[in-house]
């Protein structure tokens, strides 16, 4: 897989200016969604190389990163003219970047595109590493491929439009860089104060997220072996996630990863060592944060069932884990049976409760 620029912007509309010439295009598409063509693409709009940019934008929301979506830009892309030449910019969050990424992947066989992320979660994860698709049959990243974008600008200025929650979500994921690159950033991590954020200490700290994640992703793109520290709270955390979602009360992704840590971490403290302070501190700074995800021991069956369909799982009914031994020791591959995986339930609801 080609390698993607990641780019920590100074200034959006020299970046961008850039980085669209470094694309021989003859023509040049934009795509959002309805939040982002109202909040973010008049920002954009006014760069000169953007004048001639034909705006495609999709529904707001996880809901609409489906097949009608990526048919409706596929649709678009042909009415107005692009060609194998074409260059997509697309600008949002994951939602937008996942499923504008495998339009532009599979588009007369693949055109370029650039990703201008504009929530924390796509800056630090889904806009990074070259993971595109769309949901499919009610499941989630059902249909993709591994497509990188050409570059990807990292404005952190788009974060001062964004809530306390979506901050949070996407803090979830550099918490997780944090655990599994090493103890100076993690412990960095704990102490950025979440009601009162300083803008430019969360600059840098993106930064170093950034390039945790890039520096996984060079590794091995294809996730065959060390891109699945990336899954670290994920397993436990998808599972509370569809939870939620089953149970009509939906949570952003951030959340339900950030309480599957807690859950992992308690896991690699059992099985792989990982330290007791450590392990506390996380479980302190996400429960102050983050609150909780309301489950009983009558629900452990239905969570148990979901990780058993996780696509993460090498072997059917297998719950695969990535682990810590330590911050930054990763063990991939990890499994755990089933009475251990209900004694991380029940750490959950004691510590979190
Ligand atoms: N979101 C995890 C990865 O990109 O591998």
């Amino acid at each position: 897989m080609s390698k993607q620029e990641v780019i920590i912007c100074r200034n959006l509309e020299e970046d961008l200016e850039k980085a669209v010439s470094q694309h021989t295009h003859d023509r040049l598409f934009v795509l959002t969604d309805e939040h982002t063509a109202r909040c973010c693409l008049p920002l954009v709009a006014r760069i000169p190389c953007m004048k001639d940019a034909v705006c495609i934008c999709i529904g707001v929301g996880d809901v609409h990163k489906n097949l009608e979506s990526l048919a409706y830009v596929w649709g678009q892309l042909s009415e107005k003219g692009a060609t194998r030449h074409s260059l997509l910019v697309n600008l949002g969050g994951g939602m937008v970047t996942d499923l504008g990424g495998f339009a532009a992947a599979t588009f007369k066989r693949g055109i370029a595109y650039i990703n201008v992320p504009t929530t924390l979660l796509s800056m630090v994860d889904a806009a990074v590493g070259g993971k595109t698709g769309i949901n499919f049959n009610d499941l989630k990243n059902e249909v993709g491929a591994f497509a990188p974008a050409g570059q990807v600008l990292i404005d952190c200025g788009f974060l001062r439009t964004l809530d306390r929650e979506n901050i949070l979500s996407g803090y979830a994921e550099m918490l997780k860089h944090g655990l599994i690159s090493d103890t100076a950033h993690w412990s960095e991590l704990l102490s950025l104060d979440m009601e009162h954020i300083d803008y430019a200490l969360l600059q840098r700290l993106v930064a170093r997220s950034v390039q945790v994640k890039e520096d996984v992703v060079a590794q091995d793109p294809f996730e065959r072996g060390i891109r699945k520290a990336l899954n670290f709270g994920h397993t436990v955390g998808h599972a509370f996630e569809s939870f939620a979602m089953k149970t009509e009360h939906p949570v952003l992704h951030g959340y339900a990863v950030a309480w599957g840590m807690v859950c992992e971490l308690y896991l690699s403290h059992i099985q792989t060592g990982f330290p007791s302070d450590k392990l506390h501190q996380t479980v302190r700074f996400i429960k102050e944060n983050y609150g909780r995800i309301g489950f009983t021991c009558r629900d452990y069956d239905t969570l148990y069932e979901l990780m058993k369909h996780d696509k993460k799982n090498v072997a059917a009914g297998v719950v695969n884990f990535t682990l810590l031994a330590d911050v930054g020791d990763i063990r991939i591959n990890q499994t755990a049976p089933q009475e251990t995986v209900y004694e991380l339930f029940d750490f959950y609801s004691e510590t979190m409760g």
